[in-house]
């Protein structure tokens, strides 16, 4: 079996599409979505990260504002420009990059946005709604990543869908996601001492770990979708995931490419909790 590859930047170009599309209908009534984009020092993959955000939005026509500040900014001083585009009636969705400097404290920062404009779904409240089915903003890469099961037509009702990954920002919302389709869940991570027999057991696999070859052609029951969230580098500099896709390719059912495969769907999950948070007014 060669498995199908889920084309992230295909559904993306739909799903933004309709972003496109829904945020003409709210223009004609005066609202156009606005999203700030918070930089705070020179990290390199944030500069480029915060540059696709903005320019995403900018094509599909929604309102931003990237406000960049330099590495020494005092966290009192971000706190403050937060309260302000928390009371700013333009701004729809507030997103500060991470990571943030050592001396200024993220979980504080990510906590003064309005759960209204956590578009990001980083803030507790935002994760406190996801667990108990509340309506509120879903972490963008997981979101994703149930937007492509969904694509697929894939139904998680009595399925075994195996996370590894416990992180804050893809492991455990991915779980919450999966779970609140009805798929039996399990969480893997550094400690699980035999992760093959976990993942041989999976209908579904999401590999969030951040490292290559976690998941190998020999720990896939055939037939099962994998999802790769990873982004790392191989030995000749070139973008790979968390799977060793030419192996795994050969037994699952569904796999997502890295590049061109959760990624792109991670900005356009942007663009959508962004359009519904000027959508909810
Ligand atoms: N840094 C890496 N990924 C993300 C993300 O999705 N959002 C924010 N705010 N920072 C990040």
């Amino acid at each position: 079996m060669t498995a199908q590859r889920i084309d992230g930047n295909a559904l993306s170009q739909k799903l933004r599409a309709e972003v496109t599309s829904r945020t003409q209908v709210l223009k004609a009534k005066g609202i156009t979505p606005g999203l700030a984009v918070i930089l705070v020092g020179e990290n390199p993959a944030s500069q480029v990260y915060v540059r696709n955000k903005v320019k995403a939005c900018q094509d599909s026509g929604l309102h931003s504002l990237l406000e960049k500040y330099a590495e020494d900014m005092t966290e009192k001083a971000l706190l403050d420009r937060i309260e302000s585009l928390n009371q700013d009636p333009s701004i729809h969705g507030i997103l500060v990059q991470l990571p943030l400097p050592k001396h200024i404290d993220s979980q504080k920062v990510i906590e003064a946005i309005s759960p209204h404009k956590d578009v990001d779904g980083f803030h507790i409240a935002s994760a406190g709604a996801l667990m108990t089915g509340m309506p509120g903003f879903w972490p963008c890469t997981p979101y994703g990543c149930m937007k492509m099961l969904e694509n697929i037509g894939y139904d998680l009702k009595g399925k075994h869908a195996v996370v590894i990954g416990r992180s804050n920002i893809v492991g455990k919302p991915m779980a919450m996601m999966l779970l609140q389709k009805n798929a039996t869940v399990t969480i893997c991570h550094s400690a699980t001492p035999d992760l093959k027999a976990m993942t041989l057991q999976a209908d579904v696999i999401v590999a969030a770990v951040g490292k290559r070859n976690v998941l190998t052609a020999d720990m896939v029951k055939p037939g099962a979708v994998v999802l790769d969230v990873g982004m790392n580098r191989n030995d000749e500099g070139k973008l790979c995931g968390d799977v060793d896709f030419d192996g795994v390719e050969k037994v699952a059912s569904y796999i997502t490419p890295v590049p061109g495969g959760v990624g792109p769907m991670t900005i356009t999950m942007l663009l959508v909790n962004t359009l519904e948070a000027a959508e909810r007014l």
